[in-house]
């Protein structure tokens, strides 16, 4: 591991030392900085504060919210659920990943730039097709709508 990498690990630990902290904490702290959770950095921090790395691993798989896979600096998420859907979200889907090149089961861009994938209902089916672009729903949606605005991201 880098040494960059191992001096963001040691101010986490730190922090989970000094506020007597939870492996939850720990892993939001960690995707926080490396935008997932590399795999290397749990069985660092299994190591050095004597948790288990199967505890790190139950509540990653447990919760949605934690990524094992590299994440792009932008996550472009459509919305997968029904309205959506039959509103034509899967063509929007589909533009990304061909605008992004994105091929095969790759989901972020070669250089790390951006993250597609899909979500379930967001609720906002009122303005569907919804589209989640880094946390922020942007609603009534279409292939050119998208392709611009990441044109200018
Ligand atoms: S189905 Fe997409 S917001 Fe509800």
């Amino acid at each position: 591991m880098e040494e960059s990498a191992i001096e963001k690990l040691e101010v986490i630990y730190d922090r989970y030392v000094e506020t007597e902290g939870s492996v939850i904490s720990v892993l939001q702290d960690i995707q926080s900085e490396f935008r997932y959770i590399p795999e290397d950095t749990v069985y660092w921090f299994s190591e050095k504060s004597g948790v288990p790395a199967s505890k790190f691993y139950g509540v990653i798989t447990f919760y949605g919210q934690f990524h094992t896979k590299p994440r792009g600096e932008n996550i472009i998420a459509t919305c997968c659920g029904a309205v959506c859907h039959v509103k034509g979200s899967e063509r929007i889907f589909l533009k990304l990943r061909e605008e992004l090149s994105l091929r095969g089961g790759q989901d972020m861009t070669a250089d790390g730039r951006f993250t597609v994938e899909q979500v379930s209902c967001q609720g906002a089916c009122n303005v569907a097709p919804v589209v989640v672009v880094n946390d922020k729903i942007y609603g009534k949606m279409s292939p050119n709508k998208i392709v611009k605005q990441i044109k200018k991201m």
